[in-house]
């Protein structure tokens, strides 16, 4: 009995590994050793975007002109295939219409170290001794940069660790906020920072606080809430505006024969929000 059990547990696996093939074509072939076999992600919640279907991150990169500038600051391992890859190229050719400079950090990539070590530990937190070498050009780029939207898939509901490294360890004190005789000051008047999030399990939304889909926006609202004050916090603390999220939780699965359709339809809805959340914000009073 048992063994009937596990083969029709064998054949089911199977099955949907097949159905996930001739909708992604993204499994590896037949005997791959395990780091090749890609196919895996089809019946989890991360998907991956079929071959013919992805788009290449394209950037201009910052120049001196007076053109406005958007840093896009990214940490995910699997860029190329990812949903998370599919929205950065999204948001990247959005803001190059819209005739904005666009400079994309891909900390796999660039192989960035997020680890404050003790002996960088004085700098981030004081400002003292000298900006190690590998922050320097992150900071002229955050220095550049008008927008700086931060791109990672939700790892335990934070940013994940290269990313948040990133946070720790270029947006330094002296460099990021200073102490005033009045307190803690931010540095970086008149900026304003994003974030692009893929989601495994969050309510269902898509967007941010109130965009919910109709279903669980309870549960969604208090996910992106908590987001909000975390966000708010930080920018508050670097100076910056807090412009908000685009949190996706609506992930087609690679086994979806609509998929090809659903992905368009998330890169029409993330260019709605980012016209929202960046043209269209109620003014201050
Ligand atoms: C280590 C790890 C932790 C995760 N934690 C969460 C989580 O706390 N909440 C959530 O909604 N999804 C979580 N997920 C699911 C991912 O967010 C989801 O698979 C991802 O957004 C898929 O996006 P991608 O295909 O662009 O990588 C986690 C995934 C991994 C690998």
């Amino acid at each position: 009995m048992k063994k009937i059990i596990v083969a029709a547990l064998c054949s089911v696996f199977s099955l949907h590994c097949y159905a996930a093939d001739s909708v992604s074509h993204a499994s590896a072939p037949k005997g791959s050793s395990v780091k090749e076999i890609t196919n895996i992600d089809a019946v989890t919640s991360a998907s991956i975007v079929p071959k013919q279907l992805r788009k290449p991150i394209v950037q201009t990169g910052f120049t001196d002109g007076s053109a406005k500038k958007v840093l896009f600051v990214v940490g995910d391992p699997r860029l190329d295939s990812s949903l998370e890859g599919f929205l950065v190229a999204t948001a990247a050719e959005f803001f190059k219409k819209k005739g904005y400079e666009v400079e994309v950090r891909d900390l796999y990539k660039i192989g960035f170290n997020p680890v404050l070590t003790a002996e960088n530990f004085y700098h981030a937190k004081d400002g003292f001794g000298k900006t190690p070498d590998d922050i320097k050009p992150e900071q002229a780029l955050v220095s550049k940069a008008d927008y700086i939207i931060f791109c990672y898939p939700n790892w335990h509901d934070s940013p994940n660790a290269i990313t948040k490294g990133y946070m720790e360890r270029v947006f330094s004190k002296q460099f990021a906020y200073r102490d005033t005789p009045k307190g803690l000051e931010g540095m970086l008047k008149g900026k304003g920072v994003y974030t692009i999030m893929n989601a495994g399990w969050l309510g269902g939304g898509q967007g941010d606080v109130g965009d919910g889909i109709g279903k669980l926006d309870k549960v969604w609202d208090k996910y992106l809430g908590a987001y909000k004050v975390v966000d708010d916090d930080t920018a508050g603390f670097w100076g910056t505006a807090n412009l908000g999220r685009f949190v996706n939780d609506q992930s087609p699965s690679n086994t979806d024969p609509q998929y090809a359709q659903k992905l368009k339809a998330l890169g029409e809805l993330l260019d709605q929000h980012l016209q929202r959340d960046f043209f269209q914000r109620p003014e201050k009073k």
